[in-house]
């Protein structure tokens, strides 16, 4: 082979790779927003977010918009979660006059797998996704969403009178 022959084939094959690049970020740009969130198991049954929690991996999430009047669903997406708990979703289109939740579908652990009470419009799970409430940007961050253990960790009691105690602590140091 001749050199130029060679330095033909190297460039080709930069070409191509510079178009397989292309291609990946213009998939991605295609989306109006990529949705983020935490999945935790939450063993003290407390619905929110402790020192306890724990991130969950393989956690099946979904995220639906509906009409508010007509209950007409508009779009819906999942998702699993990462090593480290959290969950990515590539969304469609703007969606300004529309009731958007996530929620939980499934979870990888037997003993930390119960879905709280999740009425429709829970405050917890409601997400954004319009650019057009002062909000912009493509990433928007989800709530956190928490499977509940079957049973209390005995740790809990412990952790709750921490938390009780910061306001003491701050009386004491105010005298
Ligand atoms: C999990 O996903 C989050 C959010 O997309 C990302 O920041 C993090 O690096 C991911 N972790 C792993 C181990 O992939
Ligand atoms: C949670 O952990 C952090 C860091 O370890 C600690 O500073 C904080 O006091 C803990 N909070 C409770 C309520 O235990």
């Amino acid at each position: 082979m001749g050199k130029s022959t060679v330095i033909f084939i190297a460039s080709t094959i930069c070409l191509f790779s510079l178009i397989g690049i292309t291609q990946a970020n213009d998939e991605s740009d295609k989306y109006e927003f990529i949705l983020e969130g935490m999945v935790y198991c939450d063993p003290c049954r407390s619905e929110f977010k402790t020192n306890l929690s724990q991130p969950l991996a393989d956690a099946r999430v979904g995220m639906q918009c509906r009409h508010p009047e007509t209950e007409q669903i508009t779009i819906t997406v999942s998702a699993s979660t990462n090593s480290t708990g959290y969950y990515h979703m590539l969304i469609d289109g703007d969606h300004e006059s529309e009731l958007c939740e996530t929620y939980l579908i499934r979870s990888p652990k037997e003993d930390c797998s119960e879905i709280p009470n999740q009425g429709h419009g829970r405050e917890s799970s409601r997400v954004t996704l319009t650019n057009n409430n002062g909000i912009s940007g493509k990433y928007r961050d989800a709530n956190p969403l928490f499977f509940l253990a079957k049973k209390v960790a005995p740790e809990c009691a412990q952790e709750f009178k921490e938390m009780e105690y910061i306001p003491e602590l701050k009386d004491i140091n105010q005298a």
